[in-house]
């Protein structure tokens, strides 16, 4: 069975309208919907916004039903020029751009690992540290755009995202993070949290974000317009193809 989560109920209507033989249960604030969709057993849920909703429903969806792997998918604010509103990218890496324990840890590093700064004392090793981010590890992955997809004009590619706990509007924001994280490619606010849950449940997972805006002055705008009108018909197109 496929875990399916979007954040909010607009990136996932259209697969809630497709959803047969649905039951429905009620888990900590959320309803989890299990039914057939394109012949292939799921369970949708939405997490609602952030990382801590996000990696609270992968954790229940992981143990509370019988899934084998986890499907993302929402929108988020491309930051990369070459990405236009309608873009898909499929998660590579994940990263927590708000994610700063210093000096304990490096900045971004994942607090999987045993502190090293407490045992040693010692900085230099904190620069080995190998969980900054998650590598994305599900099946996604490893097809090509036009297997995945029935849509060819938007653009597909495999990229780097940053999560954190903030709707990135700006600028300077955008600037400050191309900095920091130069590879990523757009911003989102759960794909990493579930990243990281699925890695220490060591379970299969994509994330697959649209892009709805460019994380800029008129983000707000788009984003709304995006998600309200045509988010979940992508999310329904590019499960279509990839249950068949
Ligand atoms: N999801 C969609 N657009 C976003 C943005 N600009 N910042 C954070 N999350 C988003």
């Amino acid at each position: 069975m496929t875990g399916i989560i979007s954040a909010m109920q607009e990136e996932i209507q259209a697969l809630l309208n497709q959803l047969e033989n649905v039951s429905t249960t009620k888990k900590g604030m959320r309803e989890y919907y299990c039914g057939t969709l394109f012949n292939k057993k799921v369970v949708l849920v939405f997490s609602r916004w952030g990382k801590v909703a996000s990696a609270a429903t992968t954790t229940q969806l992981i143990n509370d039903f019988n899934i084998d792997e986890i499907i993302f998918t929402g929108v988020a604010g491309g930051i990369k020029e070459h990405l236009n509103i309608g873009d898909v990218v499929i998660g590579k890496h994940l990263y927590q751009h708000d994610l700063d324990a210093r000096p304990f840890y490096n900045q971004f590093e994942i607090p999987i690992l045993k502190n090293k700064y407490l045992e040693t004392k010692d900085t230099t090793n904190l620069l080995n540290a190998t969980h900054n981010f998650i590598d994305c590890y599900g099946e996604f992955v490893s097809k090509t755009e036009a297997e995945v997809f029935d849509i060819y004009a938007p653009k597909v590619i495999l990229g780097d995202i940053a999560s954190g706990d903030q709707f990135i509007s700006s600028l300077e924001k955008i600037a400050h993070l191309n900095k920091l994280l130069p590879t990523t490619t757009c911003v989102e606010m759960e794909g990493a949290a579930v990243a990281q849950i699925c890695y220490e449940y060591n379970m299969p997972f994509s994330i697959i974000r649209i892009i709805s805006d460019k994380a800029n002055d008129n983000a707000t705008i788009d984003f709304a317009r995006f998600a309200n009108t045509i988010a979940s018909n992508y999310a329904l197109g590019i499960l279509k193809n990839y249950f068949a």
